[in-house]
């Protein structure tokens, strides 16, 4: 079944950005682009803090879009306009951390993907997105993505779709220093419409998965915004890396709740029972959504909440309080932060008959804390799930 959007909700008229962004490309190089790719952010419905422990994770891709407009340049040097955020030049000759900002994500990909022997390789880009940032629905990711699948066409590169995320990925773990794992790669490289996508972080199989017809998801951007995240992220990460190391284990994945007792570390131990744990739930959700029982699934979400928050000590005062509110609002199963957490977005299910009244509920219940003022104000994003990367 089909979701309605309310307009104004999201930005998925593709069209008209298609048309932005042609033309901006034509405005500022003066010709029609050669090629033009869209990617779309994604929002995690549960399995979070597990991919770098080799757990499982069902993200869905966003109707919310990162497309850029490219075409070959005739210096080999790379020349890319955003719409809103500057420009950035350079040859993927040099070295990416000499490249700041958001231009860095292309840099990136582009010395990983043809090294800087194809320095002759360069392009010309027009970028343009609908993907809120620092909302953890993978902007980045997204922006990765688009581009490697840019160099790929322009360069006739022979390289997969999961061979890209696996170079977006180095991207982050490189040049941005965030030692994220493989979900936001996969989910904008892979994801198809109309399903949540299973992914094993160990093997990287994919399963499509169906969510109940009855329910909708709904993303709830707190507005706040946090820095310095990549600073706790990469300590979550070690903390896990040591709890295997005490487990004698190659990564959390392996474990179960029993062996947890063995650690000594207190730390540690809430750590891994929260991948150990989150894990167990991505399989009940799965099963869950294919006997069409939203109640257990919603309910899961809400048990993720508490074990982020209270165990991974990832949450915040926002996410949290928006996660409250949703849960006591009409027609909501579950709720829970989605992404790397502290701040930006938490995502709900909410029975489909009552989004409107769950989306004006939220709106007008929430404020961010004191503690944690917002940055804009908070937006409700009903959203179904769309088909990953594409050349249109
Ligand atoms: C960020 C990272 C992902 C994942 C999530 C948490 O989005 O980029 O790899 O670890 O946080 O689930």
């Amino acid at each position: 079944m089909a979701l309605m959007l309310k307009n104004g909700d999201v930005n998925v008229s593709t069209s008209d950005q298609v048309e932005r962004t042609s033309n901006g490309f034509q405005k500022h190089f003066g010709s029609v682009p050669d090629i033009i790719v869209r990617c779309p952010g994604r929002v995690n419905l549960i399995g979070e803090h597990t991919d770098y422990n080799d757990g499982f994770v069902l993200p869905i891709a966003l109707p919310f879009e990162t497309l850029i407009a490219a075409s070959s340049s005739e210096d080999g040097q790379m020349k890319l306009i955003s719409e809103g955020f500057g420009s950035a030049q350079f040859s993927l000759e040099d070295n990416p951390m000499g490249t700041s900002g958001w231009g860095r994500y292309i840099h990136g990909m582009g010395s990983l993907l043809v090294g800087p022997e194809s320095g002759s390789l360069g392009w010309n880009g027009y970028i343009s997105s609908s993907i809120p940032m620092g909302a953890n629905l993978s902007s980045s990711a997204a922006l990765e993505i688009a581009a490697g699948v840019v160099f790929k066409h322009l360069g006739a590169l022979e390289i997969t779709l999961t061979e890209i995320a696996l170079v977006g990925q180095r991207v982050e773990n490189e040049f941005i220093g965030v030692r994220s794992g493989i979900m936001d790669q996969i989910a904008c490289a892979l994801s198809q419409r109309g399903s949540a996508l299973l992914l094993d972080c160990l093997t990287l199989q994919t399963s499509m998965i169906s969510i109940p017809e009855d329910s909708a998801v709904v993303i709830m951007d707190t507005g706040t915004r946090r820095e310095l995240r990549s600073s706790e992220y990469n300590k979550r990460r070690e903390s896990c890396e040591s709890a295997a190391l005490d487990l004698g284990i190659p990564s959390l994945r392996n474990a179960s709740i029993e062996d947890i007792a063995n650690l000594s570390n207190q730390t540690l131990k809430r750590r891994a029972r929260h991948v150990v744990s989150e894990n167990d739930r991505v399989r009940k959700v799965v099963k869950a959504f294919s006997m069409g029982d939203s109640l257990t699934a919603g309910q899961l979400f809400s048990d993720s909440h508490l074990s982020l928050r209270d165990d991974y000590e990832v949450s915040g005062p926002a996410l949290d309080r928006i996660v409250e509110v949703a849960l006591g609002a009409p027609g909501c199963f579950g709720a829970r932060m989605t992404g790397g957490g502290f701040a930006g977005s938490a995502v709900a299910l909410v029975s489909r008959d009552k989004i409107h009244n769950f989306c004006g509920y939220v709106k007008t219940n929430f404020a961010a804390p004191k503690t944690q003022p917002a940055e804009s104000s908070v937006m409700l994003y009903p959203v179904d799930a769309r088909e990953g990367v594409s050349v249109l």
